[in-house]
């Protein structure tokens, strides 16, 4: 369930001025979605420049674009430590966010935390005052039902997603399904969060919750930087 709108443009600022962060030497982590891919097609222009890095893709999409713009890539088992991250969000409210539209949020959350300093890229259609939207929950596919019920014990109501273009569900790229858990407004998203995580068969949800570092908004003519 990917959002619609949001400005290009702004998504671009937001993408090229987190690209900036990255210093020579750095370990990245490179986030799925269209925003992230203004900043690694910066990096990647970078990198021509002779800055040295190294990516650590969060899913097949950016695993691809780092490859077409010529990042070189690690992985989480060949580093001590990640020093950045660049990721988009699908809704973002304060520090907290919701992920995984792309359904790519297991990864990204994997990187995102392990990473010194997590920078979000947005444009401002993102921004709410609290989050509402439906929270991906990627499981393993015979747990859905299991799941499904624990979901709606916790107050949700679970949507399997469809595929667009392919019969039947959408399969992430590690293998497993995704339900969009309709909770409405969510008024404490660290103790959702905690719940989402203690079902058995949930491989990971969309709640990003105190992990962000900074956020940045682009606007019509420039980027608004928060810092938590
Ligand atoms: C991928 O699963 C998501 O978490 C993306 O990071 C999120 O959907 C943001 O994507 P856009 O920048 O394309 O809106």
């Amino acid at each position: 369930m990917k959002t619609d709108g949001g400005s290009d443009a702004a998504k671009r600022r937001a993408g090229e001025r987190a690209a900036e962060a990255v210093e020579d030497g750095m370990v990245v982590g490179l986030g799925t979605g269209s925003t992230t891919a203004y900043a690694i097609e910066a990096i990647g222009r970078a990198v021509d420049d002779g800055l040295e890095v190294r990516g650590i893709p969060t899913s097949y999409q950016s695993r691809r674009l780092a490859i077409d713009v010529g990042i070189p890539l690690t992985a989480l088992d060949e580093v001590d430590a990640v020093d950045l991250a660049i990721d988009g969000a699908d809704q973002v409210a304060g520090g907290d966010l919701i992920k995984g539209g792309g359904a790519a949020h297991a990864r990204e959350k994997l990187v995102d935390s392990a990473a010194d300093r997590f920078l979000v890229v947005a444009d401002p259609s993102k921004l709410v005052d609290r989050l509402e939207r439906p929270v991906p929950v990627e499981v393993l596919p015979d747990a859905r039902p299991v799941v499904e019920r624990r979901v709606r014990d916790a107050g949700g109501e679970p949507h399997l997603r469809a595929a667009e273009r392919k019969d039947g569900p959408v399969v992430t790229d590690n293998g497993n399904l995704v339900l969009d858990c309709a909770f409405g407004e969510i008024d404490d998203p660290g103790d959702l969060s905690a719940r989402l995580s203690a079902i058995p068969g949930v491989v990971e949800h969309g709640l990003f919750v105190d992990l962000a570092d900074a956020t940045y908004v682009g606007t019509t003519d420039g980027v608004d930087v928060h810092r938590y």
